[in-house]
């Protein structure tokens, strides 16, 4: 049996085994106790209480207004429906970047008040100090590495990064880093392929890509995007695996036609 397969909770070092044994771990979001319950009865290895409930939760264009009381809220509800997938929480924007003291308090506030398994945040270098301060309490931290939807504004774009020599030379040196601060895994998001493949090689903790091709340790997408519900986000890594806003669509205007033709509710679905 897999090694996955024979583990009752995931725990950091599942996910080391599983690199070690070249199994791929399957990662994907939840905002909410009934998704979160269903994904982990699925088998997903990872939940990732993401940041980006700031642009499928709540509406915003951007993931900086998330604020850490809005992630404490979604992880929270996601703990209730897990039994068996590590629980990760994104540390929002603000919460972790300028001061590794904050960073600590922050964390600590994600592990006590919504019983997630660890915290992940966005950088490298710039934020060793935090990621260091947050392991001293014994809280896991996962890297996050590439394109970083926390600074849009500094990128002013969503486009592939790391394609340039010196960008990508960085990133490799901040994967070692975070590896040698002790993070347990990095997530890449939107690189090229090829150094996704590289930067994979080059540490010995599981690399998660999104947007980063097939030569990593696992894969991780927006539960939205997966099912289709944001129809309209079309990048060229996303694999929708329904269609569920027009699937959606499709169940509500029956119903109000239902209703309107006094179909609904029809005999047997009154108490008498
Ligand atoms: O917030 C999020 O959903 C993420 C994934 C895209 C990795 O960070």
């Amino acid at each position: 049996m897999s090694i996955a397969g024979k583990a009752q909770k995931i725990t950091t070092n599942t996910l080391l085994s599983m690199k070690q044994a070249g199994e791929k771990i399957t990662m994907l979001t939840a905002y909410d106790y009934s998704m979160a319950k269903i994904i982990d009865g699925a088998g997903i290895d990872v939940i990732l209480v993401g940041d980006s409930a700031s642009n499928v939760m709540a509406g915003n264009d951007t993931t900086v207004p998330i604020t850490l009381e809005h992630m404490i809220y979604h992880a929270q509800c996601v703990v209730k429906g897990v039994n068996r997938a590590l629980i990760v929480c994104d540390m929002p924007f603000g919460t972790y970047q300028g001061d590794s003291k904050q960073a600590l308090s922050s964390a600590i506030r994600i592990m006590k008040e919504s019983g997630a398994h660890a915290v992940k945040l966005e950088g490298g270098s710039e934020i060793v100090e935090s990621i260091e301060r947050i392991l001293t309490a014994g809280i896991p931290v996962m890297g996050h590495l590439g394109l970083t939807p926390q600074s849009i504004y500094k990128f002013g774009t969503y486009s592939v990064r790391a394609r340039e020599d010196e960008e990508a030379k960085k990133l490799i040196e901040d994967a070692k880093l975070l590896e040698k601060a002790g993070c347990f895994s990095i997530v890449l998001e939107k690189i090229p392929a090829d150094l996704a493949r590289r930067v994979t090689e080059a540490v010995n903790i599981p690399t998660i890509g999104i947007g980063a091709g097939a030569d990593v340790d696992g894969q991780v997408l927006v539960i939205h995007d997966l099912l289709g519900i944001t129809h309209e986000f079309n990048p060229r890594f996303l694999r929708r695996y329904l269609n569920l806003h027009d699937e959606i669509t499709g169940a509500v205007d029956q119903y109000i036609s239902d209703v309107r033709s006094e179909d609904f509710p029809n005999e047997n679905e009154r108490y008498s």
